[in-house]
C-alpha cells in the first residue's frame, strides 16, 4: 500500500512511492531494479527501487521501500503497488552532498532501464 514518504523524492528529481510493510517482509537493504504493477493495471512499469532507511538524510528513520516508476510522476497515494525485484545493483549508501545522491540515483536509473530492457527482450 502507498503511503506519504517525506515529500522530498519530487524535490529530487525522482519521485518515489513509499510503500507500508512489515518490517519482516522487508528485503535486504539495497537499491534494484524492478518491475511494478499498480493495482491490478495491465501495464508493468520499470522502475528503481530504494530499501533502507535513507540514511543520507536521516540514519535513524525506520527502513522502508521507495519505488520511483521511470517515466511516470503519479499520484498513488492509498493504491497498492506490486513489486517485483529484478537484480540488486547496489548497497544504500550515505551520501555527504545531496548532489552526489542526485548524480548517483540519476546512474541508477540508466542502469535500472539497460538491465530490464535486456532481460524483456529475453523473455518475448
Ligand atoms: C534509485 C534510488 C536510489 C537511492 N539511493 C539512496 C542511497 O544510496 N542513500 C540514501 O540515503 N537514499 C537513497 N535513495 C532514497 C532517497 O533518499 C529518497 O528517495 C528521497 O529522500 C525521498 O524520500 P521521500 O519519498 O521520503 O521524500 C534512493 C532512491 C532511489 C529512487
Amino acid at each position: 500500500m502507498v503511503v506519504p514518504g517525506d515529500g522530498r523524492g519530487r524535490e529530487l528529481g525522482f519521485p518515489t512511492a513509499n510503500l507500508e510493510m512489515d518490517e519482516g517482509d522487508l528485503p535486504e537493504d539495497g537499491i534494484y531494479a524492478a518491475w511494478a504493477r499498480i493495482d491490478d493495471d495491465q501495464p508493468l512499469w520499470a522502475a528503481s527501487v530504494s530499501v533502507g532507511a535513507n540514511p543520507t538524510f536521516d540514519g535513524d528513520r525506520a527502513r522502508r521501500v521507495e519505488v520511483h516508476l521511470h517515466d511516470a510522476d503519479l499520484e498513488l497515494y492509498g493504491r497498492r503497488l506490486f513489486v517485483t525485484l529484478v537484480a540488486l545493483l547496489r548497497p544504500t549508501l550515505r551520501f555527504d552532498r545531496v548532489d552526489a545522491l542526485i548524480a548517483q540515483t540519476a546512474e541508477d536509473v540508466i542502469r535500472c532501464r539497460a538491465l530490464l530492457a535486456d532481460r524483456a527482450r529475453v523473455r518475448s
